[in-house]
């Protein structure tokens, strides 16, 4: 399959997508039943992974969204800027952050240094993938999908400079 300049293979077909989901989400129900937790989506990546997820979701809930942004093409550009505001209401409460993956984590970390301002009661994530050979950070992904190799993917919200994120597969970049 070709997204601009790119060649890309399937990796994990949206069957194995959708018992990784419902895997997770049994998990939340489990851990969070009666603590009404906050979610926040980490837009634009993990839309259609949250979407999928909060379906599965059975127990009472608040939910919004956030936008930091870092990617630029098929590169972390390392420097990450906030788009999105923090709703202050996170404030006492049980945060769960719905995140596509996990790469760098640079992301993540300046989300994560941003929130601790708004004083939650405490904060877990929720990321469909992670590529821990990339990790620059230390911090615990409590509820991970599935670990994957340091490479290109796209689909399942995922893009290549913007294209590629409505395929229900996941694709990985071809080898030549
Ligand atoms: P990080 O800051 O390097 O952890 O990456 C942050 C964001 O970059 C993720 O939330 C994704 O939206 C995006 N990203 C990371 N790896 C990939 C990839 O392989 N394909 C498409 N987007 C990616
Ligand atoms: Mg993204």
């Amino acid at each position: 399959m070709k997204i601009l300049d790119k060649e890309f293979d399937v990796y994990i077909p949206a069957e194995e997508i959708d018992s990784i989901v419902c895997h997770l989400a049994s998990e939340v129900n489990r851990d969070f039943k009666d603590k009404n937790p906050y979610f926040l989506v980490m837009m634009n990546g993990a839309f259609m992974f949250a979407s999928d997820f909060l379906r599965k979701i059975t127990i009472r809930n608040k939910l919004s969204f956030i936008k930091y942004k870092s990617y630029n093409g098929m590169q972390s550009s390392g420097k990450v800027v906030p788009e999105m505001m923090i709703p202050s209401d996170v404030k006492d409460r049980d945060v769960v952050i719905i995140e596509d993956i996990v790469d760098t984590g640079l992301t993540m970390q300046a989300f994560l240094e941003d929130l601790k301002q708004f004083q939650p009661r405490s904060v877990s994530i929720v990321s469909f993938l992670m590529k821990p050979d990339s990790l620059k950070c230390k911090f615990p992904v409590k509820y991970l999908g599935k670990a994957i190799e340091n490479k290109f993917v796209v689909g399942y919200g995922l893009d290549y400079d913007d294209e590629g994120r409505g395929l229900g597969d996941l694709y990985i970049l071809k080898e030549n």
